[in-house]
């Protein structure tokens, strides 16, 4: 796929498109929709998957011996009609910077369609990546190449194009050249819909009256959105994106893993040893887990208790919890199982009602909201 998006190309993709949601209309009842002037919009599954954790050695312990496992989550999750990947160009830790866009590259391009005849085409998926807001990078000529650099490493298969972060908190005047490259990105083809993340709902709404003045819809906003992060502040955001035909994607659905049966589990267990030996091996990530725990209790309970009334398990609740609010969650993904858990999210299943609000007030109940982004704005 060249970089830039030619007519034909357009055509071709559309027609993909097309062809990819009738296979796919049993998988995905209700096809997320990102606005976009390309017609048909583009079209995604309800649940997206994320990439964090590709190359990054700090937080998510990853090893290149990672990379066959991997391949095989991908090609799981393609199988099954999951069809949004996120990833950013500063994924991957220290020398494997960049390392999640390579792997998406090389994974989508070894990817062999399976027999069944929900598999899409590899060309069918959004890609969306998020271009890092360095303090160094203050052109939009230095963003177009920081872009073309992602779509080498990616093979040309990025789609969508997101500011990774809002630069308004420390060096306001960057803010508007970082908006004006993600304008100049749509309108010259180089992308198909553009987006943010951690833009607060003030500088969500400045970014989009900005893109709109120039006919560049904004069509994703990410957030860190979950059952232990969803602050009147998330919900604000949540708010403003559906008021301006924004497609909220909710990143972090799981609570950095909090919200799994492996944590639930542990809720009645006063045995130190127990919660020490399932925590992950990442200082980092263990003391995150490790403190959030505690006051999370109750929370855990109720995801529990509707997790076996509705025969899912605790992740696929949560995440089920943020499609339910109308979000799109990207779930960070590292093995077979959890690509299989999210290929089951995407099955059309909803939550009633009455499971909603049980979620709901007891997310109210979590005593200590995870860590807010140190890069969201207000
Ligand atoms: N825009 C931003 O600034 C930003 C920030 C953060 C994340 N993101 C995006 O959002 C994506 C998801 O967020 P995240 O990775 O932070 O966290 P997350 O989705 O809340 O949690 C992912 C972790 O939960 C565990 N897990 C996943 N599925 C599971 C399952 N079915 N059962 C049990 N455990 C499961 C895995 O860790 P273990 O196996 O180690 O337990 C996995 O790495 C990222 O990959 C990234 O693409 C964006």
């Amino acid at each position: 796929m060249p970089t830039a998006i030619t007519t034909r190309t357009r055509m071709r993709l559309n027609l993909n498109l097309n062809l990819n949601l009738n296979v796919n209309a049993r998988l995905r009842q209700t096809p997320v929709k990102l606005a976009s002037s390309y017609k048909p919009s583009l079209r995604t599954s309800d649940v997206g998957a994320g990439t964090w954790a590709w190359g990054n050695k700090l937080i998510w312990d990853y090893s290149e011996d990672d990379d066959a496992k991997l391949q095989k989550a991908f090609d799981i999750l393609v199988d099954g009609g999951v069809s949004f990947f996120d990833t950013g160009d500063s994924y991957g830790t220290g020398k494997l910077e960049g390392r999640a866009e390579q792997l998406l590259g090389d994974f989508a391009s070894n990817y062999r369609p399976s027999p069944s005849p929900f598999a899409p085409s590899p060309d069918n998926l959004v890609i969306a990546t998020k271009l890092a807001v360095y303090p160094w990078r203050i052109t939009t000529k230095q963003m177009k190449n920081a872009l073309a650099a992602s779509q080498k490493r990616a093979q040309g298969r990025i789609r969508v194009v997101q500011l990774h972060w809002s630069a308004g908190n420390y060096q306001p005047l960057q803010e508007r050249c970082m908006w004006d490259s993600i304008c100049t990105m749509y309108e010259e083809g180089l992308v198909e819909a553009v987006g943010v993340s951690n833009f607060g709902p003030k500088q969500l709404k400045k970014v989009h009256d900005y893109c709109a003045a120039r006919e560049v819809p904004i069509a994703v906003a990410q957030t860190q959105y979950s059952l232990v992060s969803c602050q009147q502040e998330m919900e604000d955001h949540r708010a403003l994106c559906a008021d301006l035909g924004i497609q909220m994607i909710a990143y972090s659905p799981l609570g950095l893993g909090l919200l799994t049966s492996k944590y639930a589990s542990l809720v009645d267990d006063d045995d130190n040893d127990n919660v020490d030996a399932a925590l992950p091996t990442s200082a980092v990530r263990s003391s995150l887990l490790k403190g959030a725990l505690p006051g999370a209790r109750t929370l855990l309970r109720t995801l529990r208790s509707v997790a076996r009334d509705n025969g899912r398990t605790e992740s696929e609740i949560a995440v089920s919890w943020c499609v339910g609010k109308g979000t799109l969650p990207i779930v960070g993904v590292k093995n077979v199982d959890q690509a299989q858990s999210v290929v089951r999210c995407n099955d059309g299943f909803r939550l009633s009602a009455k499971d909603m609000s049980r979620l709901d007030e007891a997310s109210k109940t979590f005593e200590q909201p995870i860590a807010r982004n140190v890069f969201l704005t207000k």
